[in-house]
C-alpha cells in the first residue's frame, strides 16, 4: 500500500459525510466485463454494514466509485472525462455542506495508480481489484489525504467480503454472476488482464458452493460462472484434490432450484474433454459458449500470443458440436492488430462464414502501453481498422439475423427475469442467450416457462407462452 498516511492517525480521522440517520449513499459506476459488473457488487455488499445504502442518483452520493476497465485506451481515458464531471458535482455538494468521497476501482486504479490523483485531484481513493475487502479501512484513511491502494495482497479478498443480505440478491434478479477464477497467465501480446488482475487463482470449491447456494435461496435461478479464463478453474475441494471446471458444474448442479449455469469467458486451449462432454450431460449447463477467437489468420494468432491455430479452433468446434450439436457459439475478434494485412483479415472473415456465430463482439486494435503488441511495428492506420470493422459488422451483423431467424417456430424454455419493455409483457432469456419479450403475467419472472417464438426484431425474440414447465416458485 501506498498512502501518504499512517494507521494510526486514521483512527482519529473524523468522518463527516454521516448523515444524521447513519446511513449514507453510494453510488457506483463500472465499466468493462462482467468480472467488474460482479466486483460492484460486492464492493456495496462490504460497505453495506458500513452504512452504505446504493442510490441510483450520483448527486446525492456520499461516495461515489467509479469501477473502470483499461482494455482499450478509449475506456480508459472514459475515466478521465467522468471523474472531471463528478469532481463539478462533489464541488456543488459541497457547497451545500455535503461532502463527498471520491473512489476509483477497476483496472484503471491497478495500472495507473498515483497517476489518476495527479490528473484529477478531487480523487481520495485509487484501489485495485484485488482489495476490495480492505475499502472501509481505505475509506477511513482517506479521510486524512489522498491514499493509493494497489498492491496484490497475501490475503484472499473473497474471504474477507461480505455475503450480500437476502433483499438485495433478490433486487439484484434472477440471474447472477459468481466469479470463481480470477488473474490470467496466457499473457496475450495485445491484453492488459494479466498486469490489472494478476496471475490466475482458483477459489476453492466449498467457498463457491456456499455463496451459490446462499445465491439460490434468495431466488435466484441462473448463475453464470465468471473468470479472465473460467475454463482453467482448478480449485481446490473439500478433500483436497483439484477439480476442473466441468466438476464443479456437477456439484452446482446439485443445489435444488438453481435452473441454468453458464460460464465465460474460456480460452480456446482450456476446454478440457469433460468440459465439452458436460455440454450433452450436464443438462443445467446452458448450450452457449463464448469462446473468443480473435483472429482467422495463423500467422496473426502466432503473433498474438493466443497459443493455437485456426485448424486448432475448428477441430474443437467439430468436437463441441458433436457433444452438443444445438449449442450457440459466440466470439470476440481483434481488427488490425498490427501488420494485419488485407489477406489476413479475408481469413478471419472466412473462419466467421465457417464456424457460423450466434453473436460476436468485435474491437479496433487498440495500443496497450506495456503490453509487447505496443512494440510492434506496422500498426494498421485507423481508418483501415475502421474500415475493415464495418466489413467484420456486417457479416456478423448477418449471421445474427439467420441464427435469430432461425428459431422462430420453435418452442424453447425460456427463464423470465423481468417486466418487458411494454406492460402486460415480461422478458427472458432462451437457453441460447437470445432475449425473448413475451406477454404473460410478471409472476412468471424467476420461472422457466416454454415459449414459442413468434418473431425477431433486432436485439429481441417475441414469442407466446406454451405451457408453464418449471414448478419452481417464483423470485420473491
Ligand atoms: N479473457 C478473455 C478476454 C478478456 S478481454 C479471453 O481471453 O477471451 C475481452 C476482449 O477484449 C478480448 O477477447 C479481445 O477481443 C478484446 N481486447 C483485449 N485487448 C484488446 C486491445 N488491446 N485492443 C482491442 N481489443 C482488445
Ligand atoms: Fe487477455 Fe489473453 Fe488473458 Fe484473455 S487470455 S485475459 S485476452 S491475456
Ligand atoms: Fe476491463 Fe479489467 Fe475486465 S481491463 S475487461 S475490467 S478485467
Amino acid at each position: 500500500m501506498s498512502t501518504m498516511i499512517t494507521d494510526q492517525t486514521a483512527e482519529a480521522a473524523v468522518d463527516r459525510s454521516r448523515t444524521e440517520t447513519g446511513r449514507r449513499k453510494l453510488f457506483v459506476k463500472s465499466y468493462g466485463c462482467q468480472m467488474n459488473a460482479y466486483d460492484a457488487t460486492r464492493m456495496a455488499d462490504v460497505l453495506a454494514p458500513e452504512g452504505y445504502d446504493e442510490t441510483g442518483d450520483i448527486a446525492e452520493a456520499d461516495l461515489v466509485i467509479l469501477n473502470t476497465c483499461h482494455i482499450r485506451e478509449r475506456a480508459s481515458e472514459k475515466v478521465f472525462s467522468e471523474l472531471g464531471k463528478i469532481r463539478e458535482i462533489k464541488l456543488d455538494r459541497a457547497a451545500a455542506g455535503r461532502e463527498t468521497t471520491i473512489a476509483v476501482a477497476g483496472c484503471v486504479a491497478q495500472a495507473e495508480g498515483k497517476e489518476i490523483l495527479r490528473r484529477q485531484k478531487a480523487v481520495d481513493l485509487v484501489i485495485g481489484p484485488q482489495s476490495y475487502h480492505r475499502l472501509p479501512e481505505m475509506l477511513r484513511l482517506s479521510k486524512l489525504g489522498p491514499v493509493v491502494e494497489t498492491d496484490f495482497p497475501v490475503e484472499d479478498k473473497f474471504d474477507h467480503l461480505a455475503s450480500p443480505a437476502r433483499e438485495k440478491v433478490v433486487s439484484r434478479g434472477v440471474s447472477a454472476f459468481l466469479t470463481i477464477q480470477e488473474g490470467c497467465d496466457k499473457f496475450c501480446t495485445f491484453c492488459v488482464v494479466p498486469y490489472t488482475r494478476g496471475a490466475e487463482t482458483s477459489r476453492p470449491v466449498s467457498k463457491i458452493l456456499d455463496e451459490a447456494t446462499h445465491l439460490v435461496e434468495a431466488g435466484v435461478r441462473e448463475i453464470t460462472l465468471l473468470g479472465q479464463n473460467v475454463n482453467a478453474f482448478h480449485g481446490v475441494d473439500e478433500g483436497g484434490a483439484i477439480c476442473g471446471l466441468a466438476g464443479l458444474v456437477a456439484r452446482l448442479s446439485h443445489i435444488p432450484g438453481l435452473l441454468r449455469i453458464r460460464y465465460t469467458t474460456s480460452h480456446p486451449n482450456d476446454m478440457a474433454d469433460d468440459l465439452i462432454e458436460a455440454h450433452r450431460t450436464q443438462p443445467a449447463l446452458m448450450p452457449f459458449l463464448h469462446l473468443p477467437v480473435q483472429s482467422g489468420s495463423d500467422r496473426v494468432l502466432q503473433a498474438m500470443n493466443r497459443k493455437h491455430g485456426t485448424r486448432d479452433y475448428i477441430d474443437l468446434i467439430a468436437r463441441i458440436r458433436a457433444e452438443r450439436p444445438d449449442i450457440a457459439l459466440s466470439s470476440d475478434f481483434i481488427v488490425g492488430f498490427p501488420g494485419e494485412t488485407e489477406a489476413e483479415f479475408q481469413a478471419t472473415l472466412d473462419l466467421i462464414t465457417q464456424v457460423g456465430f450466434a453473436s460476436t463482439f468485435f474491437f479496433k486494435y487498440s495500443v496497450r502501453p506495456g503490453t509487447p503488441g505496443a512494440e510492434l511495428d506496422d500498426q494498421v492506420p485507423e481508418d483501415v481498422k475502421s474500415e475493415r470493422l464495418a466489413r467484420l459488422q456486417k457479416l456478423t451483423d448477418a449471421q445474427r439475423h439467420a441464427y435469430n431467424a432461425s428459431a422462430v417456430g420453435k418452442v424453447m424454455p425460456v427463464l423470465f427475469e423481468k417486466k418487458g419493455r411494454h406492460p402486460g409483457q415480461i422478458a427472458g432469456k432462451t437457453p441460447y442467450l437470445q432475449a425473448v419479450q413475451v406477454d404473460g403475467p410478471a409472476h412468471l419472472i424467476g420461472t422457466e416457462a416454454l415459449v414459442e417464438i413468434t418473431g425477431t426484431s433486432t436485439n429481441s425474440l417475441f414469442g407466446s407462452l406454451a405451457e408453464p414447465i418449471s414448478s419452481t416458485e417464483g423470485a420473491p
